[in-house]
């Protein structure tokens, strides 16, 4: 019963091989935004990162904007997420021209839900889950100080999706 419970909640997190928890968060529009309205039309990456305002962010924000119609081929969904605001976001979105979504998590509730590991035990990781289309974490990819990688690894992942 005891082990029966432990895996049950061990599945509440976003971890390989089983479905992410899904979330409502705001998008930069402040309209409500929910993971499983994307499932089933392809692959989804969710990028979490730390603030819109450092320099590795933004690169790796630009970085998912250099890649979004590459990654739109497999009808990937990006969703970039931090503890920016809403109006953060929108000023991210409107400056540089981002197609895809940045999701407001204020209090940081789907990052601990998620439990998204920490960098250096201490900063907010940064951290790429690639789910498949019906929701299940597939790929996990950590690396604080290279933001562009984490574009580079989400298409390597959707691609490795597409040929199964
Ligand atoms: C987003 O920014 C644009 C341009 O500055 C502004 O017109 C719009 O009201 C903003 N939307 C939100 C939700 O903050
Ligand atoms: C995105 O593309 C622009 C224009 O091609 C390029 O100047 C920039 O270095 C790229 N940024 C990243 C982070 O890949
Ligand atoms: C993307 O979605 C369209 C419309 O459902 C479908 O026709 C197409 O085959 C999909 N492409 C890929 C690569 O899955």
């Amino acid at each position: 019963m005891l082990l029966l419970m432990c895996s049950l909640s061990l599945a509440q997190n976003a971890v390989i091989g089983e479905i992410a928890p899904d979330f409502t968060l705001q998008d930069s529009n402040d309209d409500p935004t929910t993971l499983s309205s994307f499932y089933n039309i392809g692959p989804i990456v969710v990028f979490f990162y730390p603030n819109d305002a450092t320099k590795i962010c933004h690169k790796e924000i630009l970085a998912f904007r250099n890649l979004t119609d590459e990654l739109e081929k497999y009808n990937t969904t990006i969703i970039g997420i931090s503890s920016n605001s809403v109006a953060e976001h929108n000023d991210t979105v409107v400056n540089n021209d981002i197609k895809y979504k940045l999701l407001t998590d204020f209090d940081n509730k789907v990052r601990k839900q998620w439990k998204v590991p920490r960098s250096l035990l201490f900063f907010p990781g940064r951290v790429t889950y690639i789910l498949d289309k019906e929701g299940v974490v597939r790929y996990i990819h950590k690396d604080l100080l290279d933001g562009p990688g984490h574009a580079d690894f989400a298409l390597t992942a959707v691609k490795l999706i597409a040929k199964e």
